[in-house]
């Protein structure tokens, strides 16, 4: 068990890669706060993590209200006495026919949710940190690094942020053995990724993108996110590390 005795935040843990980090994640011995908007989704996640033996809590909120980021590092302390693990993955994709039809509330939302709600959470872990080490995980996206796409403008600035953050909180925190990295996901199957996995021309077109021609499954990403996490990835900080199928450097 690679997270025996460790504690982890998860936000964006009621579907997809956050809710497969989290299964992973707690059949590696590690207790989770599981954060998101949708109660019922977490509420089943938690109850199934209890079922396989696991150890988990729900906290249920919006990672734009910075009060959000304090109440799960709380819940961290209140229920298991130590944060060791944050894996801030929660984040939207507002589709746009092109950039300059991008409305001032879908800047924002898209920015404060994928960028500032990213940020909210980890000022409230790092002081959580301080005395043990940790590792800090930002869910970015192949998307806003190494590839541009039509219409994602809003979205490729929140995710190549993320990585500008992650190199920043590296810098400042390494000496106290904090680890900060992006883990850089090609295209997943999950609800996000809903409209081009179900249309069976958008997902050929999608996994075309890729060397390996298809995209991944969710857990493929969490298997990335629990080295990161674990000790494993000890030297490994300031990273953004492509866990894209190969999408970076397709061009045909
Ligand atoms: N799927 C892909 O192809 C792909 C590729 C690269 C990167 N990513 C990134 O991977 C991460 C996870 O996405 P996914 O693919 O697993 O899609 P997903 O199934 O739609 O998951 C997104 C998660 O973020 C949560 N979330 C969204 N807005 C939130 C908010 N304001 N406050 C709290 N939680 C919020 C959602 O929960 P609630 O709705 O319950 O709040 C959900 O749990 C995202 O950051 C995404 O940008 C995905």
């Amino acid at each position: 068990m690679r997270l025996k005795g460790k504690t982890a935040i998860i936000t964006g843990a009621s579907s997809g890669i956050g809710a497969a980090t989290a299964r992973l994640f707690a059949r590696e011995g590690a207790a989770l706060v599981l954060g998101a908007r949708r109660k019922l989704l977490l509420d089943d996640l938690v109850d199934e993590i209890t079922a396989m033996g696991g150890t988990a809590a729900a906290v249920c909120g919006d990672v734009c209200d910075s009060g959000f980021g304090e109440e799960l590092a709380e819940t961290a302390i209140r229920y298991f006495g130590r944060l060791d693990i944050a894996f801030n993955n929660a984040g939207i994709l507002r589709m746009e026919p092109n950039s300059t039809s991008i409305t001032p509330e879908v800047w924002r939302e898209t920015i404060e949710t994928n960028l500032t709600g990213a940020f909210f959470c980890a000022r409230r872990q790092i002081p959580l940190m301080l005395s043990q080490g940790g590792s800090i995980i930002f869910t970015s996206s192949f998307v806003g690094h190494g590839v541009g796409l039509p219409g994602m403008t809003a979205y490729a600035a929140s995710k190549a942020g993320l990585i500008g953050m992650a190199q920043c909180l590296a810098a400042e925190y390494g000496a106290q053995n904090i680890r900060v990295n992006a883990l850089l996901p090609g295209g997943t199957r999950t609800d996000m990724a809903g409209d081009f996995s179900d249309d069976p021309d958008a997902a050929e077109m999608i996994a075309s993108l890729h060397a390996l021609k298809r995209m991944a499954e969710p857990e493929e990403i969490a298997r990335s996110a629990l080295f990161l996490a674990s000790d494993e990835a000890s030297f490994v900080t300031g990273s953004a590390m492509f866990v894209d199928g190969g999408n970076a450097i397709t061009k045909l």
